[in-house]
């Protein structure tokens, strides 16, 4: 029978999804995702707050479940997110300057060295850019402590995990504007200076306020065009039956027409399961039924 994984590896592209550690045990959670998936994404279990609760002293049983389950069921992994100001474990939170820069580091070194080889691609950086027309870094601890923070947590990653594709990740930078545009030209400046960067990863989180922007394709071919690798990373789509089964069908579509878009990944397995649940963004509903969506990928492909 036809999987989403098997359409999308069909085109030579993966098919993936956030996956959550506490939910492997229920049954028909953990049916369709080794069923359907080729690509797994921990939802939480791989962020600061989940991986270093107090200053160097790691904690990874959640996410090695994920990894070592993913590994045992022929999925791959991305890893999601060494640097990020969300979620970051109240000791780093209260952090600044040099001793916040040094924390970070040794965190990304840490984490990426633990799954060393075992990542397709990792979240470097997620959401480094504010919202808004000015195309500006986002505030927080970690742009507080230098300009430089992205490119010193890129080459801290490639130290620790030389294997590993290392992306940018962000939302609202789906279609061509201020943000996705200071992102490109953050990708280009760090190609002409030699710091690595393997991948941008596009989370599109559509919904009425972020709907699919029409040129959504033209945008992935532009990171594309410099050589990039470009990734769908947090798929979710608001609504219901048709309109939302031709906006996954367009993901689909804009990902086919651009080579160098490797896999689309979903944020969630059944409506249920998702961050935001009542927009009902998934591909199955509460009861794990594929909906109009999940026959509209696989068509797509
Ligand atoms: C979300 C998770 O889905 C929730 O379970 C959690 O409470 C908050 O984070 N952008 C990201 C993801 O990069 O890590 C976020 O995931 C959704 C937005």
């Amino acid at each position: 029978a036809t999987t989403l994984g098997s359409a999308a590896a069909a085109k030579s592209k993966y098919f993936g999804t956030a996956v959550a550690a506490y939910k492997l045990s229920d049954t028909v959670y953990a049916g369709i995702l080794d069923r359907e998936f080729t690509m797994v994404t921990p939802e939480n279990e791989m962020k600061w707050d989940a991986t270093e609760p107090s200053q160097n002293s790691f904690s990874y049983s959640s996410a090695d479940t994920i990894v070592a389950r993913a590994k045992a069921n022929g999925q791959r992994v991305r890893g999601h997110a060494l640097a990020w100001h969300s979620q970051q474990p109240g000791w780093a939170s209260s952090l600044s300057g040099t001793a916040l820069r040094s924390a970070m580091v040794n965190h990304v070194t840490a984490v990426a060295t633990h799954y060393k080889g075992q990542i397709y691609a990792w979240d470097v950086v997620n959401e480094a850019f504010a919202d808004g027309s000015t195309g500006a870094r986002r505030d927080s601890n970690l742009q507080r402590t230098g300009n430089d923070w992205i490119e010193v947590a890129f080459k801290a990653a490639r130290a620790a995990d030389p294997a590993a594709k290392l992306c940018y990740n962000d939302y609202n930078t789906d279609g061509v504007n201020a943000k996705s545009t200071a992102v490109y030209n953050l990708v280009k400046d760090f190609q002409a200076r030699g710091v690595p960067i393997d991948c941008v990863g596009f989370q599109s989180h559509v919904n009425s306020a972020s709907p699919l922007p029409s040129d959504y394709q033209a945008n992935l071919q532009r990171f594309a065009d410099l050589g990039v690798e470009v990734q769908i990373t947090e798929l979710d789509i608001a609504g219901s039956g048709t309109a939302q089964a031709d906006s996954y069908a367009k993901v689909v579509q804009a990902c086919l027409a651009v080579s160098k878009c490797a896999g689309i990944t979903v944020w969630g397995i059944r409506d249920s399961d998702s961050w935001r649940a009542s927009d009902t963004p998934l591909l199955f509903d509460g009861n794990g039924n594929p909906k109009a969506a999940y026959t509209s990928v696989i068509s797509a492909f």
